[in-house]
């Protein structure tokens, strides 16, 4: 559940992450530069994906991940180039951003992961809390403009389901306890980094199952 205090953030963003439970930003809008988005999208190409073909809360997923960061105990790096991902994510001016739509001033990026979906797959229908209640938004970093398919589709239990189709260098947040998906690919390559955020910093409450890969 997201903590009380979230509901009385006087700020907008924190305000309709609540009630809407997905915020979609611009290129323009989100304070990374040209040069810290191409620095991503440069380390997305460094580092080596896994087939996963199966979440960590039994959903069914076909998508390469190559993870920087995840908690199934306590946060830990998991890869050389996790500080370099971090320092981006993490800025200050993140942090600032972050805090308009979470309500927190400080928050720790308990789980990063570079997404990549190829014609035919997809990502299962879940909730982010399933993995970690603690979890309060999820902010995906999309890298690519040309695809077709690979929609992330909410289903938001108020509002009912909603499609959409980020462009190349948006970033879409999403309230960890709205259900979604992402429909399959069907043509062009879909890059994302996605980063989940929470005010908790010690132990995840439970054990999580580990991934499934295909190999
Ligand atoms: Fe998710």
């Amino acid at each position: 559940m997201m903590p009380s205090e979230f509901h009385q953030s006087v700020s907008e963003p924190a305000r309709l992450l609540v009630e809407k439970g997905t915020l979609l930003y611009a290129q323009h809008q989100a304070p990374l530069d040209e040069s810290e988005w191409r620095a991503l999208e440069h380390l997305l190409e460094q580092v080596d994906y896994d087939h996963v073909i199966a979440g960590d809360s039994s959903e069914s997923h076909s998508v390469h991940v190559a993870r920087f960061v995840n908690d199934v105990k306590r946060p830990e790096s998991l890869h050389a180039l996790t500080d370099e991902v971090k320092r981006i994510v993490m800025s200050e001016k993140m942090l600032r951003f972050y805090s308009h739509f979470t309500g927190a001033d400080v928050l720790c990026l308990r789980r990063c992961q570079a997404n990549l979906l190829l014609p035919g797959d997809y990502i299962g229908l879940h909730k982010d809390q399933d993995s970690n209640p603690d979890y309060i938004a999820t902010v995906v970093f999309h890298f690519d403009d040309v695809y077709e398919g690979g929609d992330f589709v909410t289903h938001h239990p108020e509002l009912g389901s909603k499609h959409y189709h980020p462009a190349g260098r948006s970033v879409l947040v999403n309230n960890c306890e709205i259900p979604h998906e992402v429909t399959p690919l069907v043509q062009g390559k879909r890059r994302t980094l996605a980063c989940f955020l929470s005010t908790e910093f010690g132990d995840s409450p439970s054990p999580r199952k580990a991934f499934k890969l295909s190999n």
